[in-house]
Order: C-alpha cells, then sequence, then structure tokens
C-alpha cells in the first residue's frame, strides 16, 4: 500500500498559486524527498499534508485517510510525526519535559527510548534555551518520533546546522529508514536529497519539474561524467577528438573530457597513455545537481536561491 498519495493538490493564497496541481506517491519504508528552492511550496505541500492547512483543489491520502476529511484529522495525526520548518520548543522547559509534552499529547510511552535513540538521555535536564542549535532540532526530531509514527515529515531539517550536526542528523534519518518508517523530507540541499531519498521530486513555483528515483533521474538528466584533467595540450585533445569525443579545452588549461560509461573512460584513459600522456583525471559523476540544471535550467545556491 501507498503512505501517501497526493492527486492535483494545489494551494492558493490570493492570486499566488504556491502549490500548482501537485501529484506524487510514497510507497511505504521510502525516503522521498521535496527538492525546491525557498518558495517552491515544499512546506505548504507538506503541511497540507500534516492536515495543518487546506487544499484549495485536489485531495492527498495518508495511508488511505484523505486529509481534506475533517472528520479523520485525528487519525492521520497518529499516524504521523512532524518537525516543523520553524521548529521551536518551550525554553524554560527541559530538553525531558518538553518532549513529554509531545508523548503525552500523543499517549505516547517511548519516551525514554526515543531520548536514548537520539542520544538526549544524558541531555534530558537542560533548558531548552541554553541548547546548541543541532540539540535544539534534535529535540525536535525527538518530538517528531515520540509514539512510533509511520510517517515521518521533516520540514528541511539540517538548514542552518553546522556540517556535524547536519551529518548526524542524516544518521538519525538513515536510521529512521532501517527501522522501517516512511520518511518525507523537504530540502534545498541537493547533497542531503541525493543522499538520503529514495525518490525524489523536484518542485519549483509550486510545480514538478521532475520526479522519480534518484539514480534514474540522474541517468536521464543528469548527463555524462565529466574527466577534468588539469592540464592537457592540444595534440591530446585533438586526438580524444577524433576518437568522438566531447572535449572541451577551458581558459585556465584545464580539459573536460565527457564519457557516457566506464569503459568510455577506459578508452580515453588507455588512448592518452599510448601517446606517453600519464595523466590521472579527477571524475566527477553526475549528480543531482546537474539534474537540477538540466531540468531547471538554473542553480540552486546553499542557502536555497535560484541562480
Ligand atoms: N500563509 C501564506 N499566505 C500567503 N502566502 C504564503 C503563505 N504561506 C506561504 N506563502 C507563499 O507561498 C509560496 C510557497 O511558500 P512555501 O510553501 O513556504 O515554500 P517553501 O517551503 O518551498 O519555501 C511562497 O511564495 C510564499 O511566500
Ligand atoms: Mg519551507
Amino acid at each position: 500500500m501507498e503512505a501517501i498519495v497526493v492527486e492535483e493538490l494545489t494551494k492558493k493564497y490570493g492570486e499566488l498559486t504556491a502549490v500548482d496541481r501537485v501529484s506524487f506517491k510514497v510507497s511505504e519504508g521510502e525516503v522521498f524527498s521535496l527538492l525546491g528552492p525557498n518558495g517552491a511550496g515544499k512546506t505548504t505541500t507538506v503541511e497540507i499534508l500534516e492536515c495543518l492547512r487546506t487544499p484549495t483543489s485536489g485531495d492527498a491520502f495518508i495511508k488511505g485517510l484523505s486529509v481534506r476529511d475533517s472528520s479523520i484529522v485525528r487519525r492521520i495525526k497518529k499516524i504521523i510525526g512532524v518537525l516543523p520548518q520553524e521548529f521551536n520548543a518551550v525554553g524554560n522547559l527541559t530538553v525531558y519535559e518538553n518532549v513529554e509534552l509531545a508523548a503525552a499529547a500523543k499517549q505516547a510511552s517511548d519516551l525514554k527510548q526515543v531520548l536514548e535513540d537520539l542520544g538526549l538521555w544524558e541531555v534530558r535536564g537542560r533548558m531548552f534555551s541554553k541548547l546548541s542549535g543541532g540539540l535544539k532540532r534534535r529535540v525536535g526530531i525527538a518530538m517528531a518520533l515520540v509514539g512510533s509514527p509511520e510517517i515521518v515529515f521533516l520540514d528541511e531539517p539540517t538548514t542552518g546546522l553546522d556540517p556535524e550536526a547536519r551529518r548526524e542528523t542524516w544518521l538519525y534519518i538513515r536510521r529512521l529508514k532501517k527501522q522501517g518508517s516512511t520518511v518525507v523530507l523537504t530540502t534545498h540541499y541537493m547533497e542531503e536529497a541525493e543522499k538520503l531519498s529514495d525518490r525524489v521530486a523536484i518542485i519549483v513555483k509550486g510545480r514538478i519539474a521532475a520526479e522519480g528515483e534518484v539514480k534514474s533521474l540522474i541517468a536521464r538528466h543528469g548527463g555524462k561524467t565529466k574527466l577534468l584533467f588539469e592540464e592537457l595540450d592540444s595534440r591530446a585533445a585533438e586526438m580524444l577528438r577524433e576518437r568522438g569525443f566531447e572535449v572541451e579545452q577551458r581558459p585556465s588549461g584545464r580539459v573536460v573530457v565527457r564519457v557516457g560509461s566506464d569503459s568510455e573512460m577506459f578508452e580515453v584513459l588507455t588512448a592518452l597513455r599510448s601517446m606517453g600522456y600519464h595523466v590521472y583525471p579527477e571524475i566527477k559523476q553526475a549528480g543531482l545537481e546537474d539534474v537540477f540544471l538540466s531540468v531547471i535550467g538554473s542553480k540552486l545556491s546553499n542557502t536555497g536561491e535560484l541562480t
């Protein structure tokens, strides 16, 4: 059974169509990412799924339950756990007290377990307001995970975190997947979406521009692998061109050769060697970044802006 089915979901704020006929499905046990710049409609989409906003048209189903049916909101809320984008907790309560509040709201009895799993048991007595940004976010994740929800929504879980706290968060997300949870992640970090997700939907201006398994998106839209040579003379470049390779000589002196497979890469390297060039390139495999550029026509900066 699908964990989530979204059908032609649309949300308008006055004149603005923030979410525009968005459809996707998330299978049970999958990590699904909505990847897009600021203002793309990610939060609006997930908040509709979390029954926090109502759609203008279209529908979405959480384990078969329609988010439009206000009589079953309670049932949906029992199935899901949520880390909101603007997560905050009560500053003058401790870690334990904050997570306890979330557990009580869900009638959950796994408070201690969750705190231990997230490495928060040792700091349970500390005041929330005194925690580092990384620890605060971890408390947010704990509050999302009490009651063992089947589906977990994490809205930009690592935005604003330092690299170490980010990697830690990735570990927790991987662990969630291992435990069989379904995870819906929203992010503007390419690397995060690429590393963690089974499937990704690229969303810009409320519309899904591409959707699919990370690997197949890269295979379909990512383009070829690039071999970056620091220095290669024109004779070598010409020889590779004659063999049918796409060769780009950059003003910096760098030469980029594009190859479509490992055997092509091998061919390039052996041809160079046979001509006396003992050089080894930096190999840049296509990634989601290339997919994004190819599908959207612009890049996505680290701060989530289109450039
Ligand atoms: N409550 C609201 N009222 C009016 N406009 C909104 C509201 N919430 C979001 N928007 C607008 O809808 C668009 C999508 O916002 P949002 O869903 O927060 O995108 P994202 O999470 O991808 O950054 C943005 O242009 C935003 O300004
Ligand atoms: Mg958002």
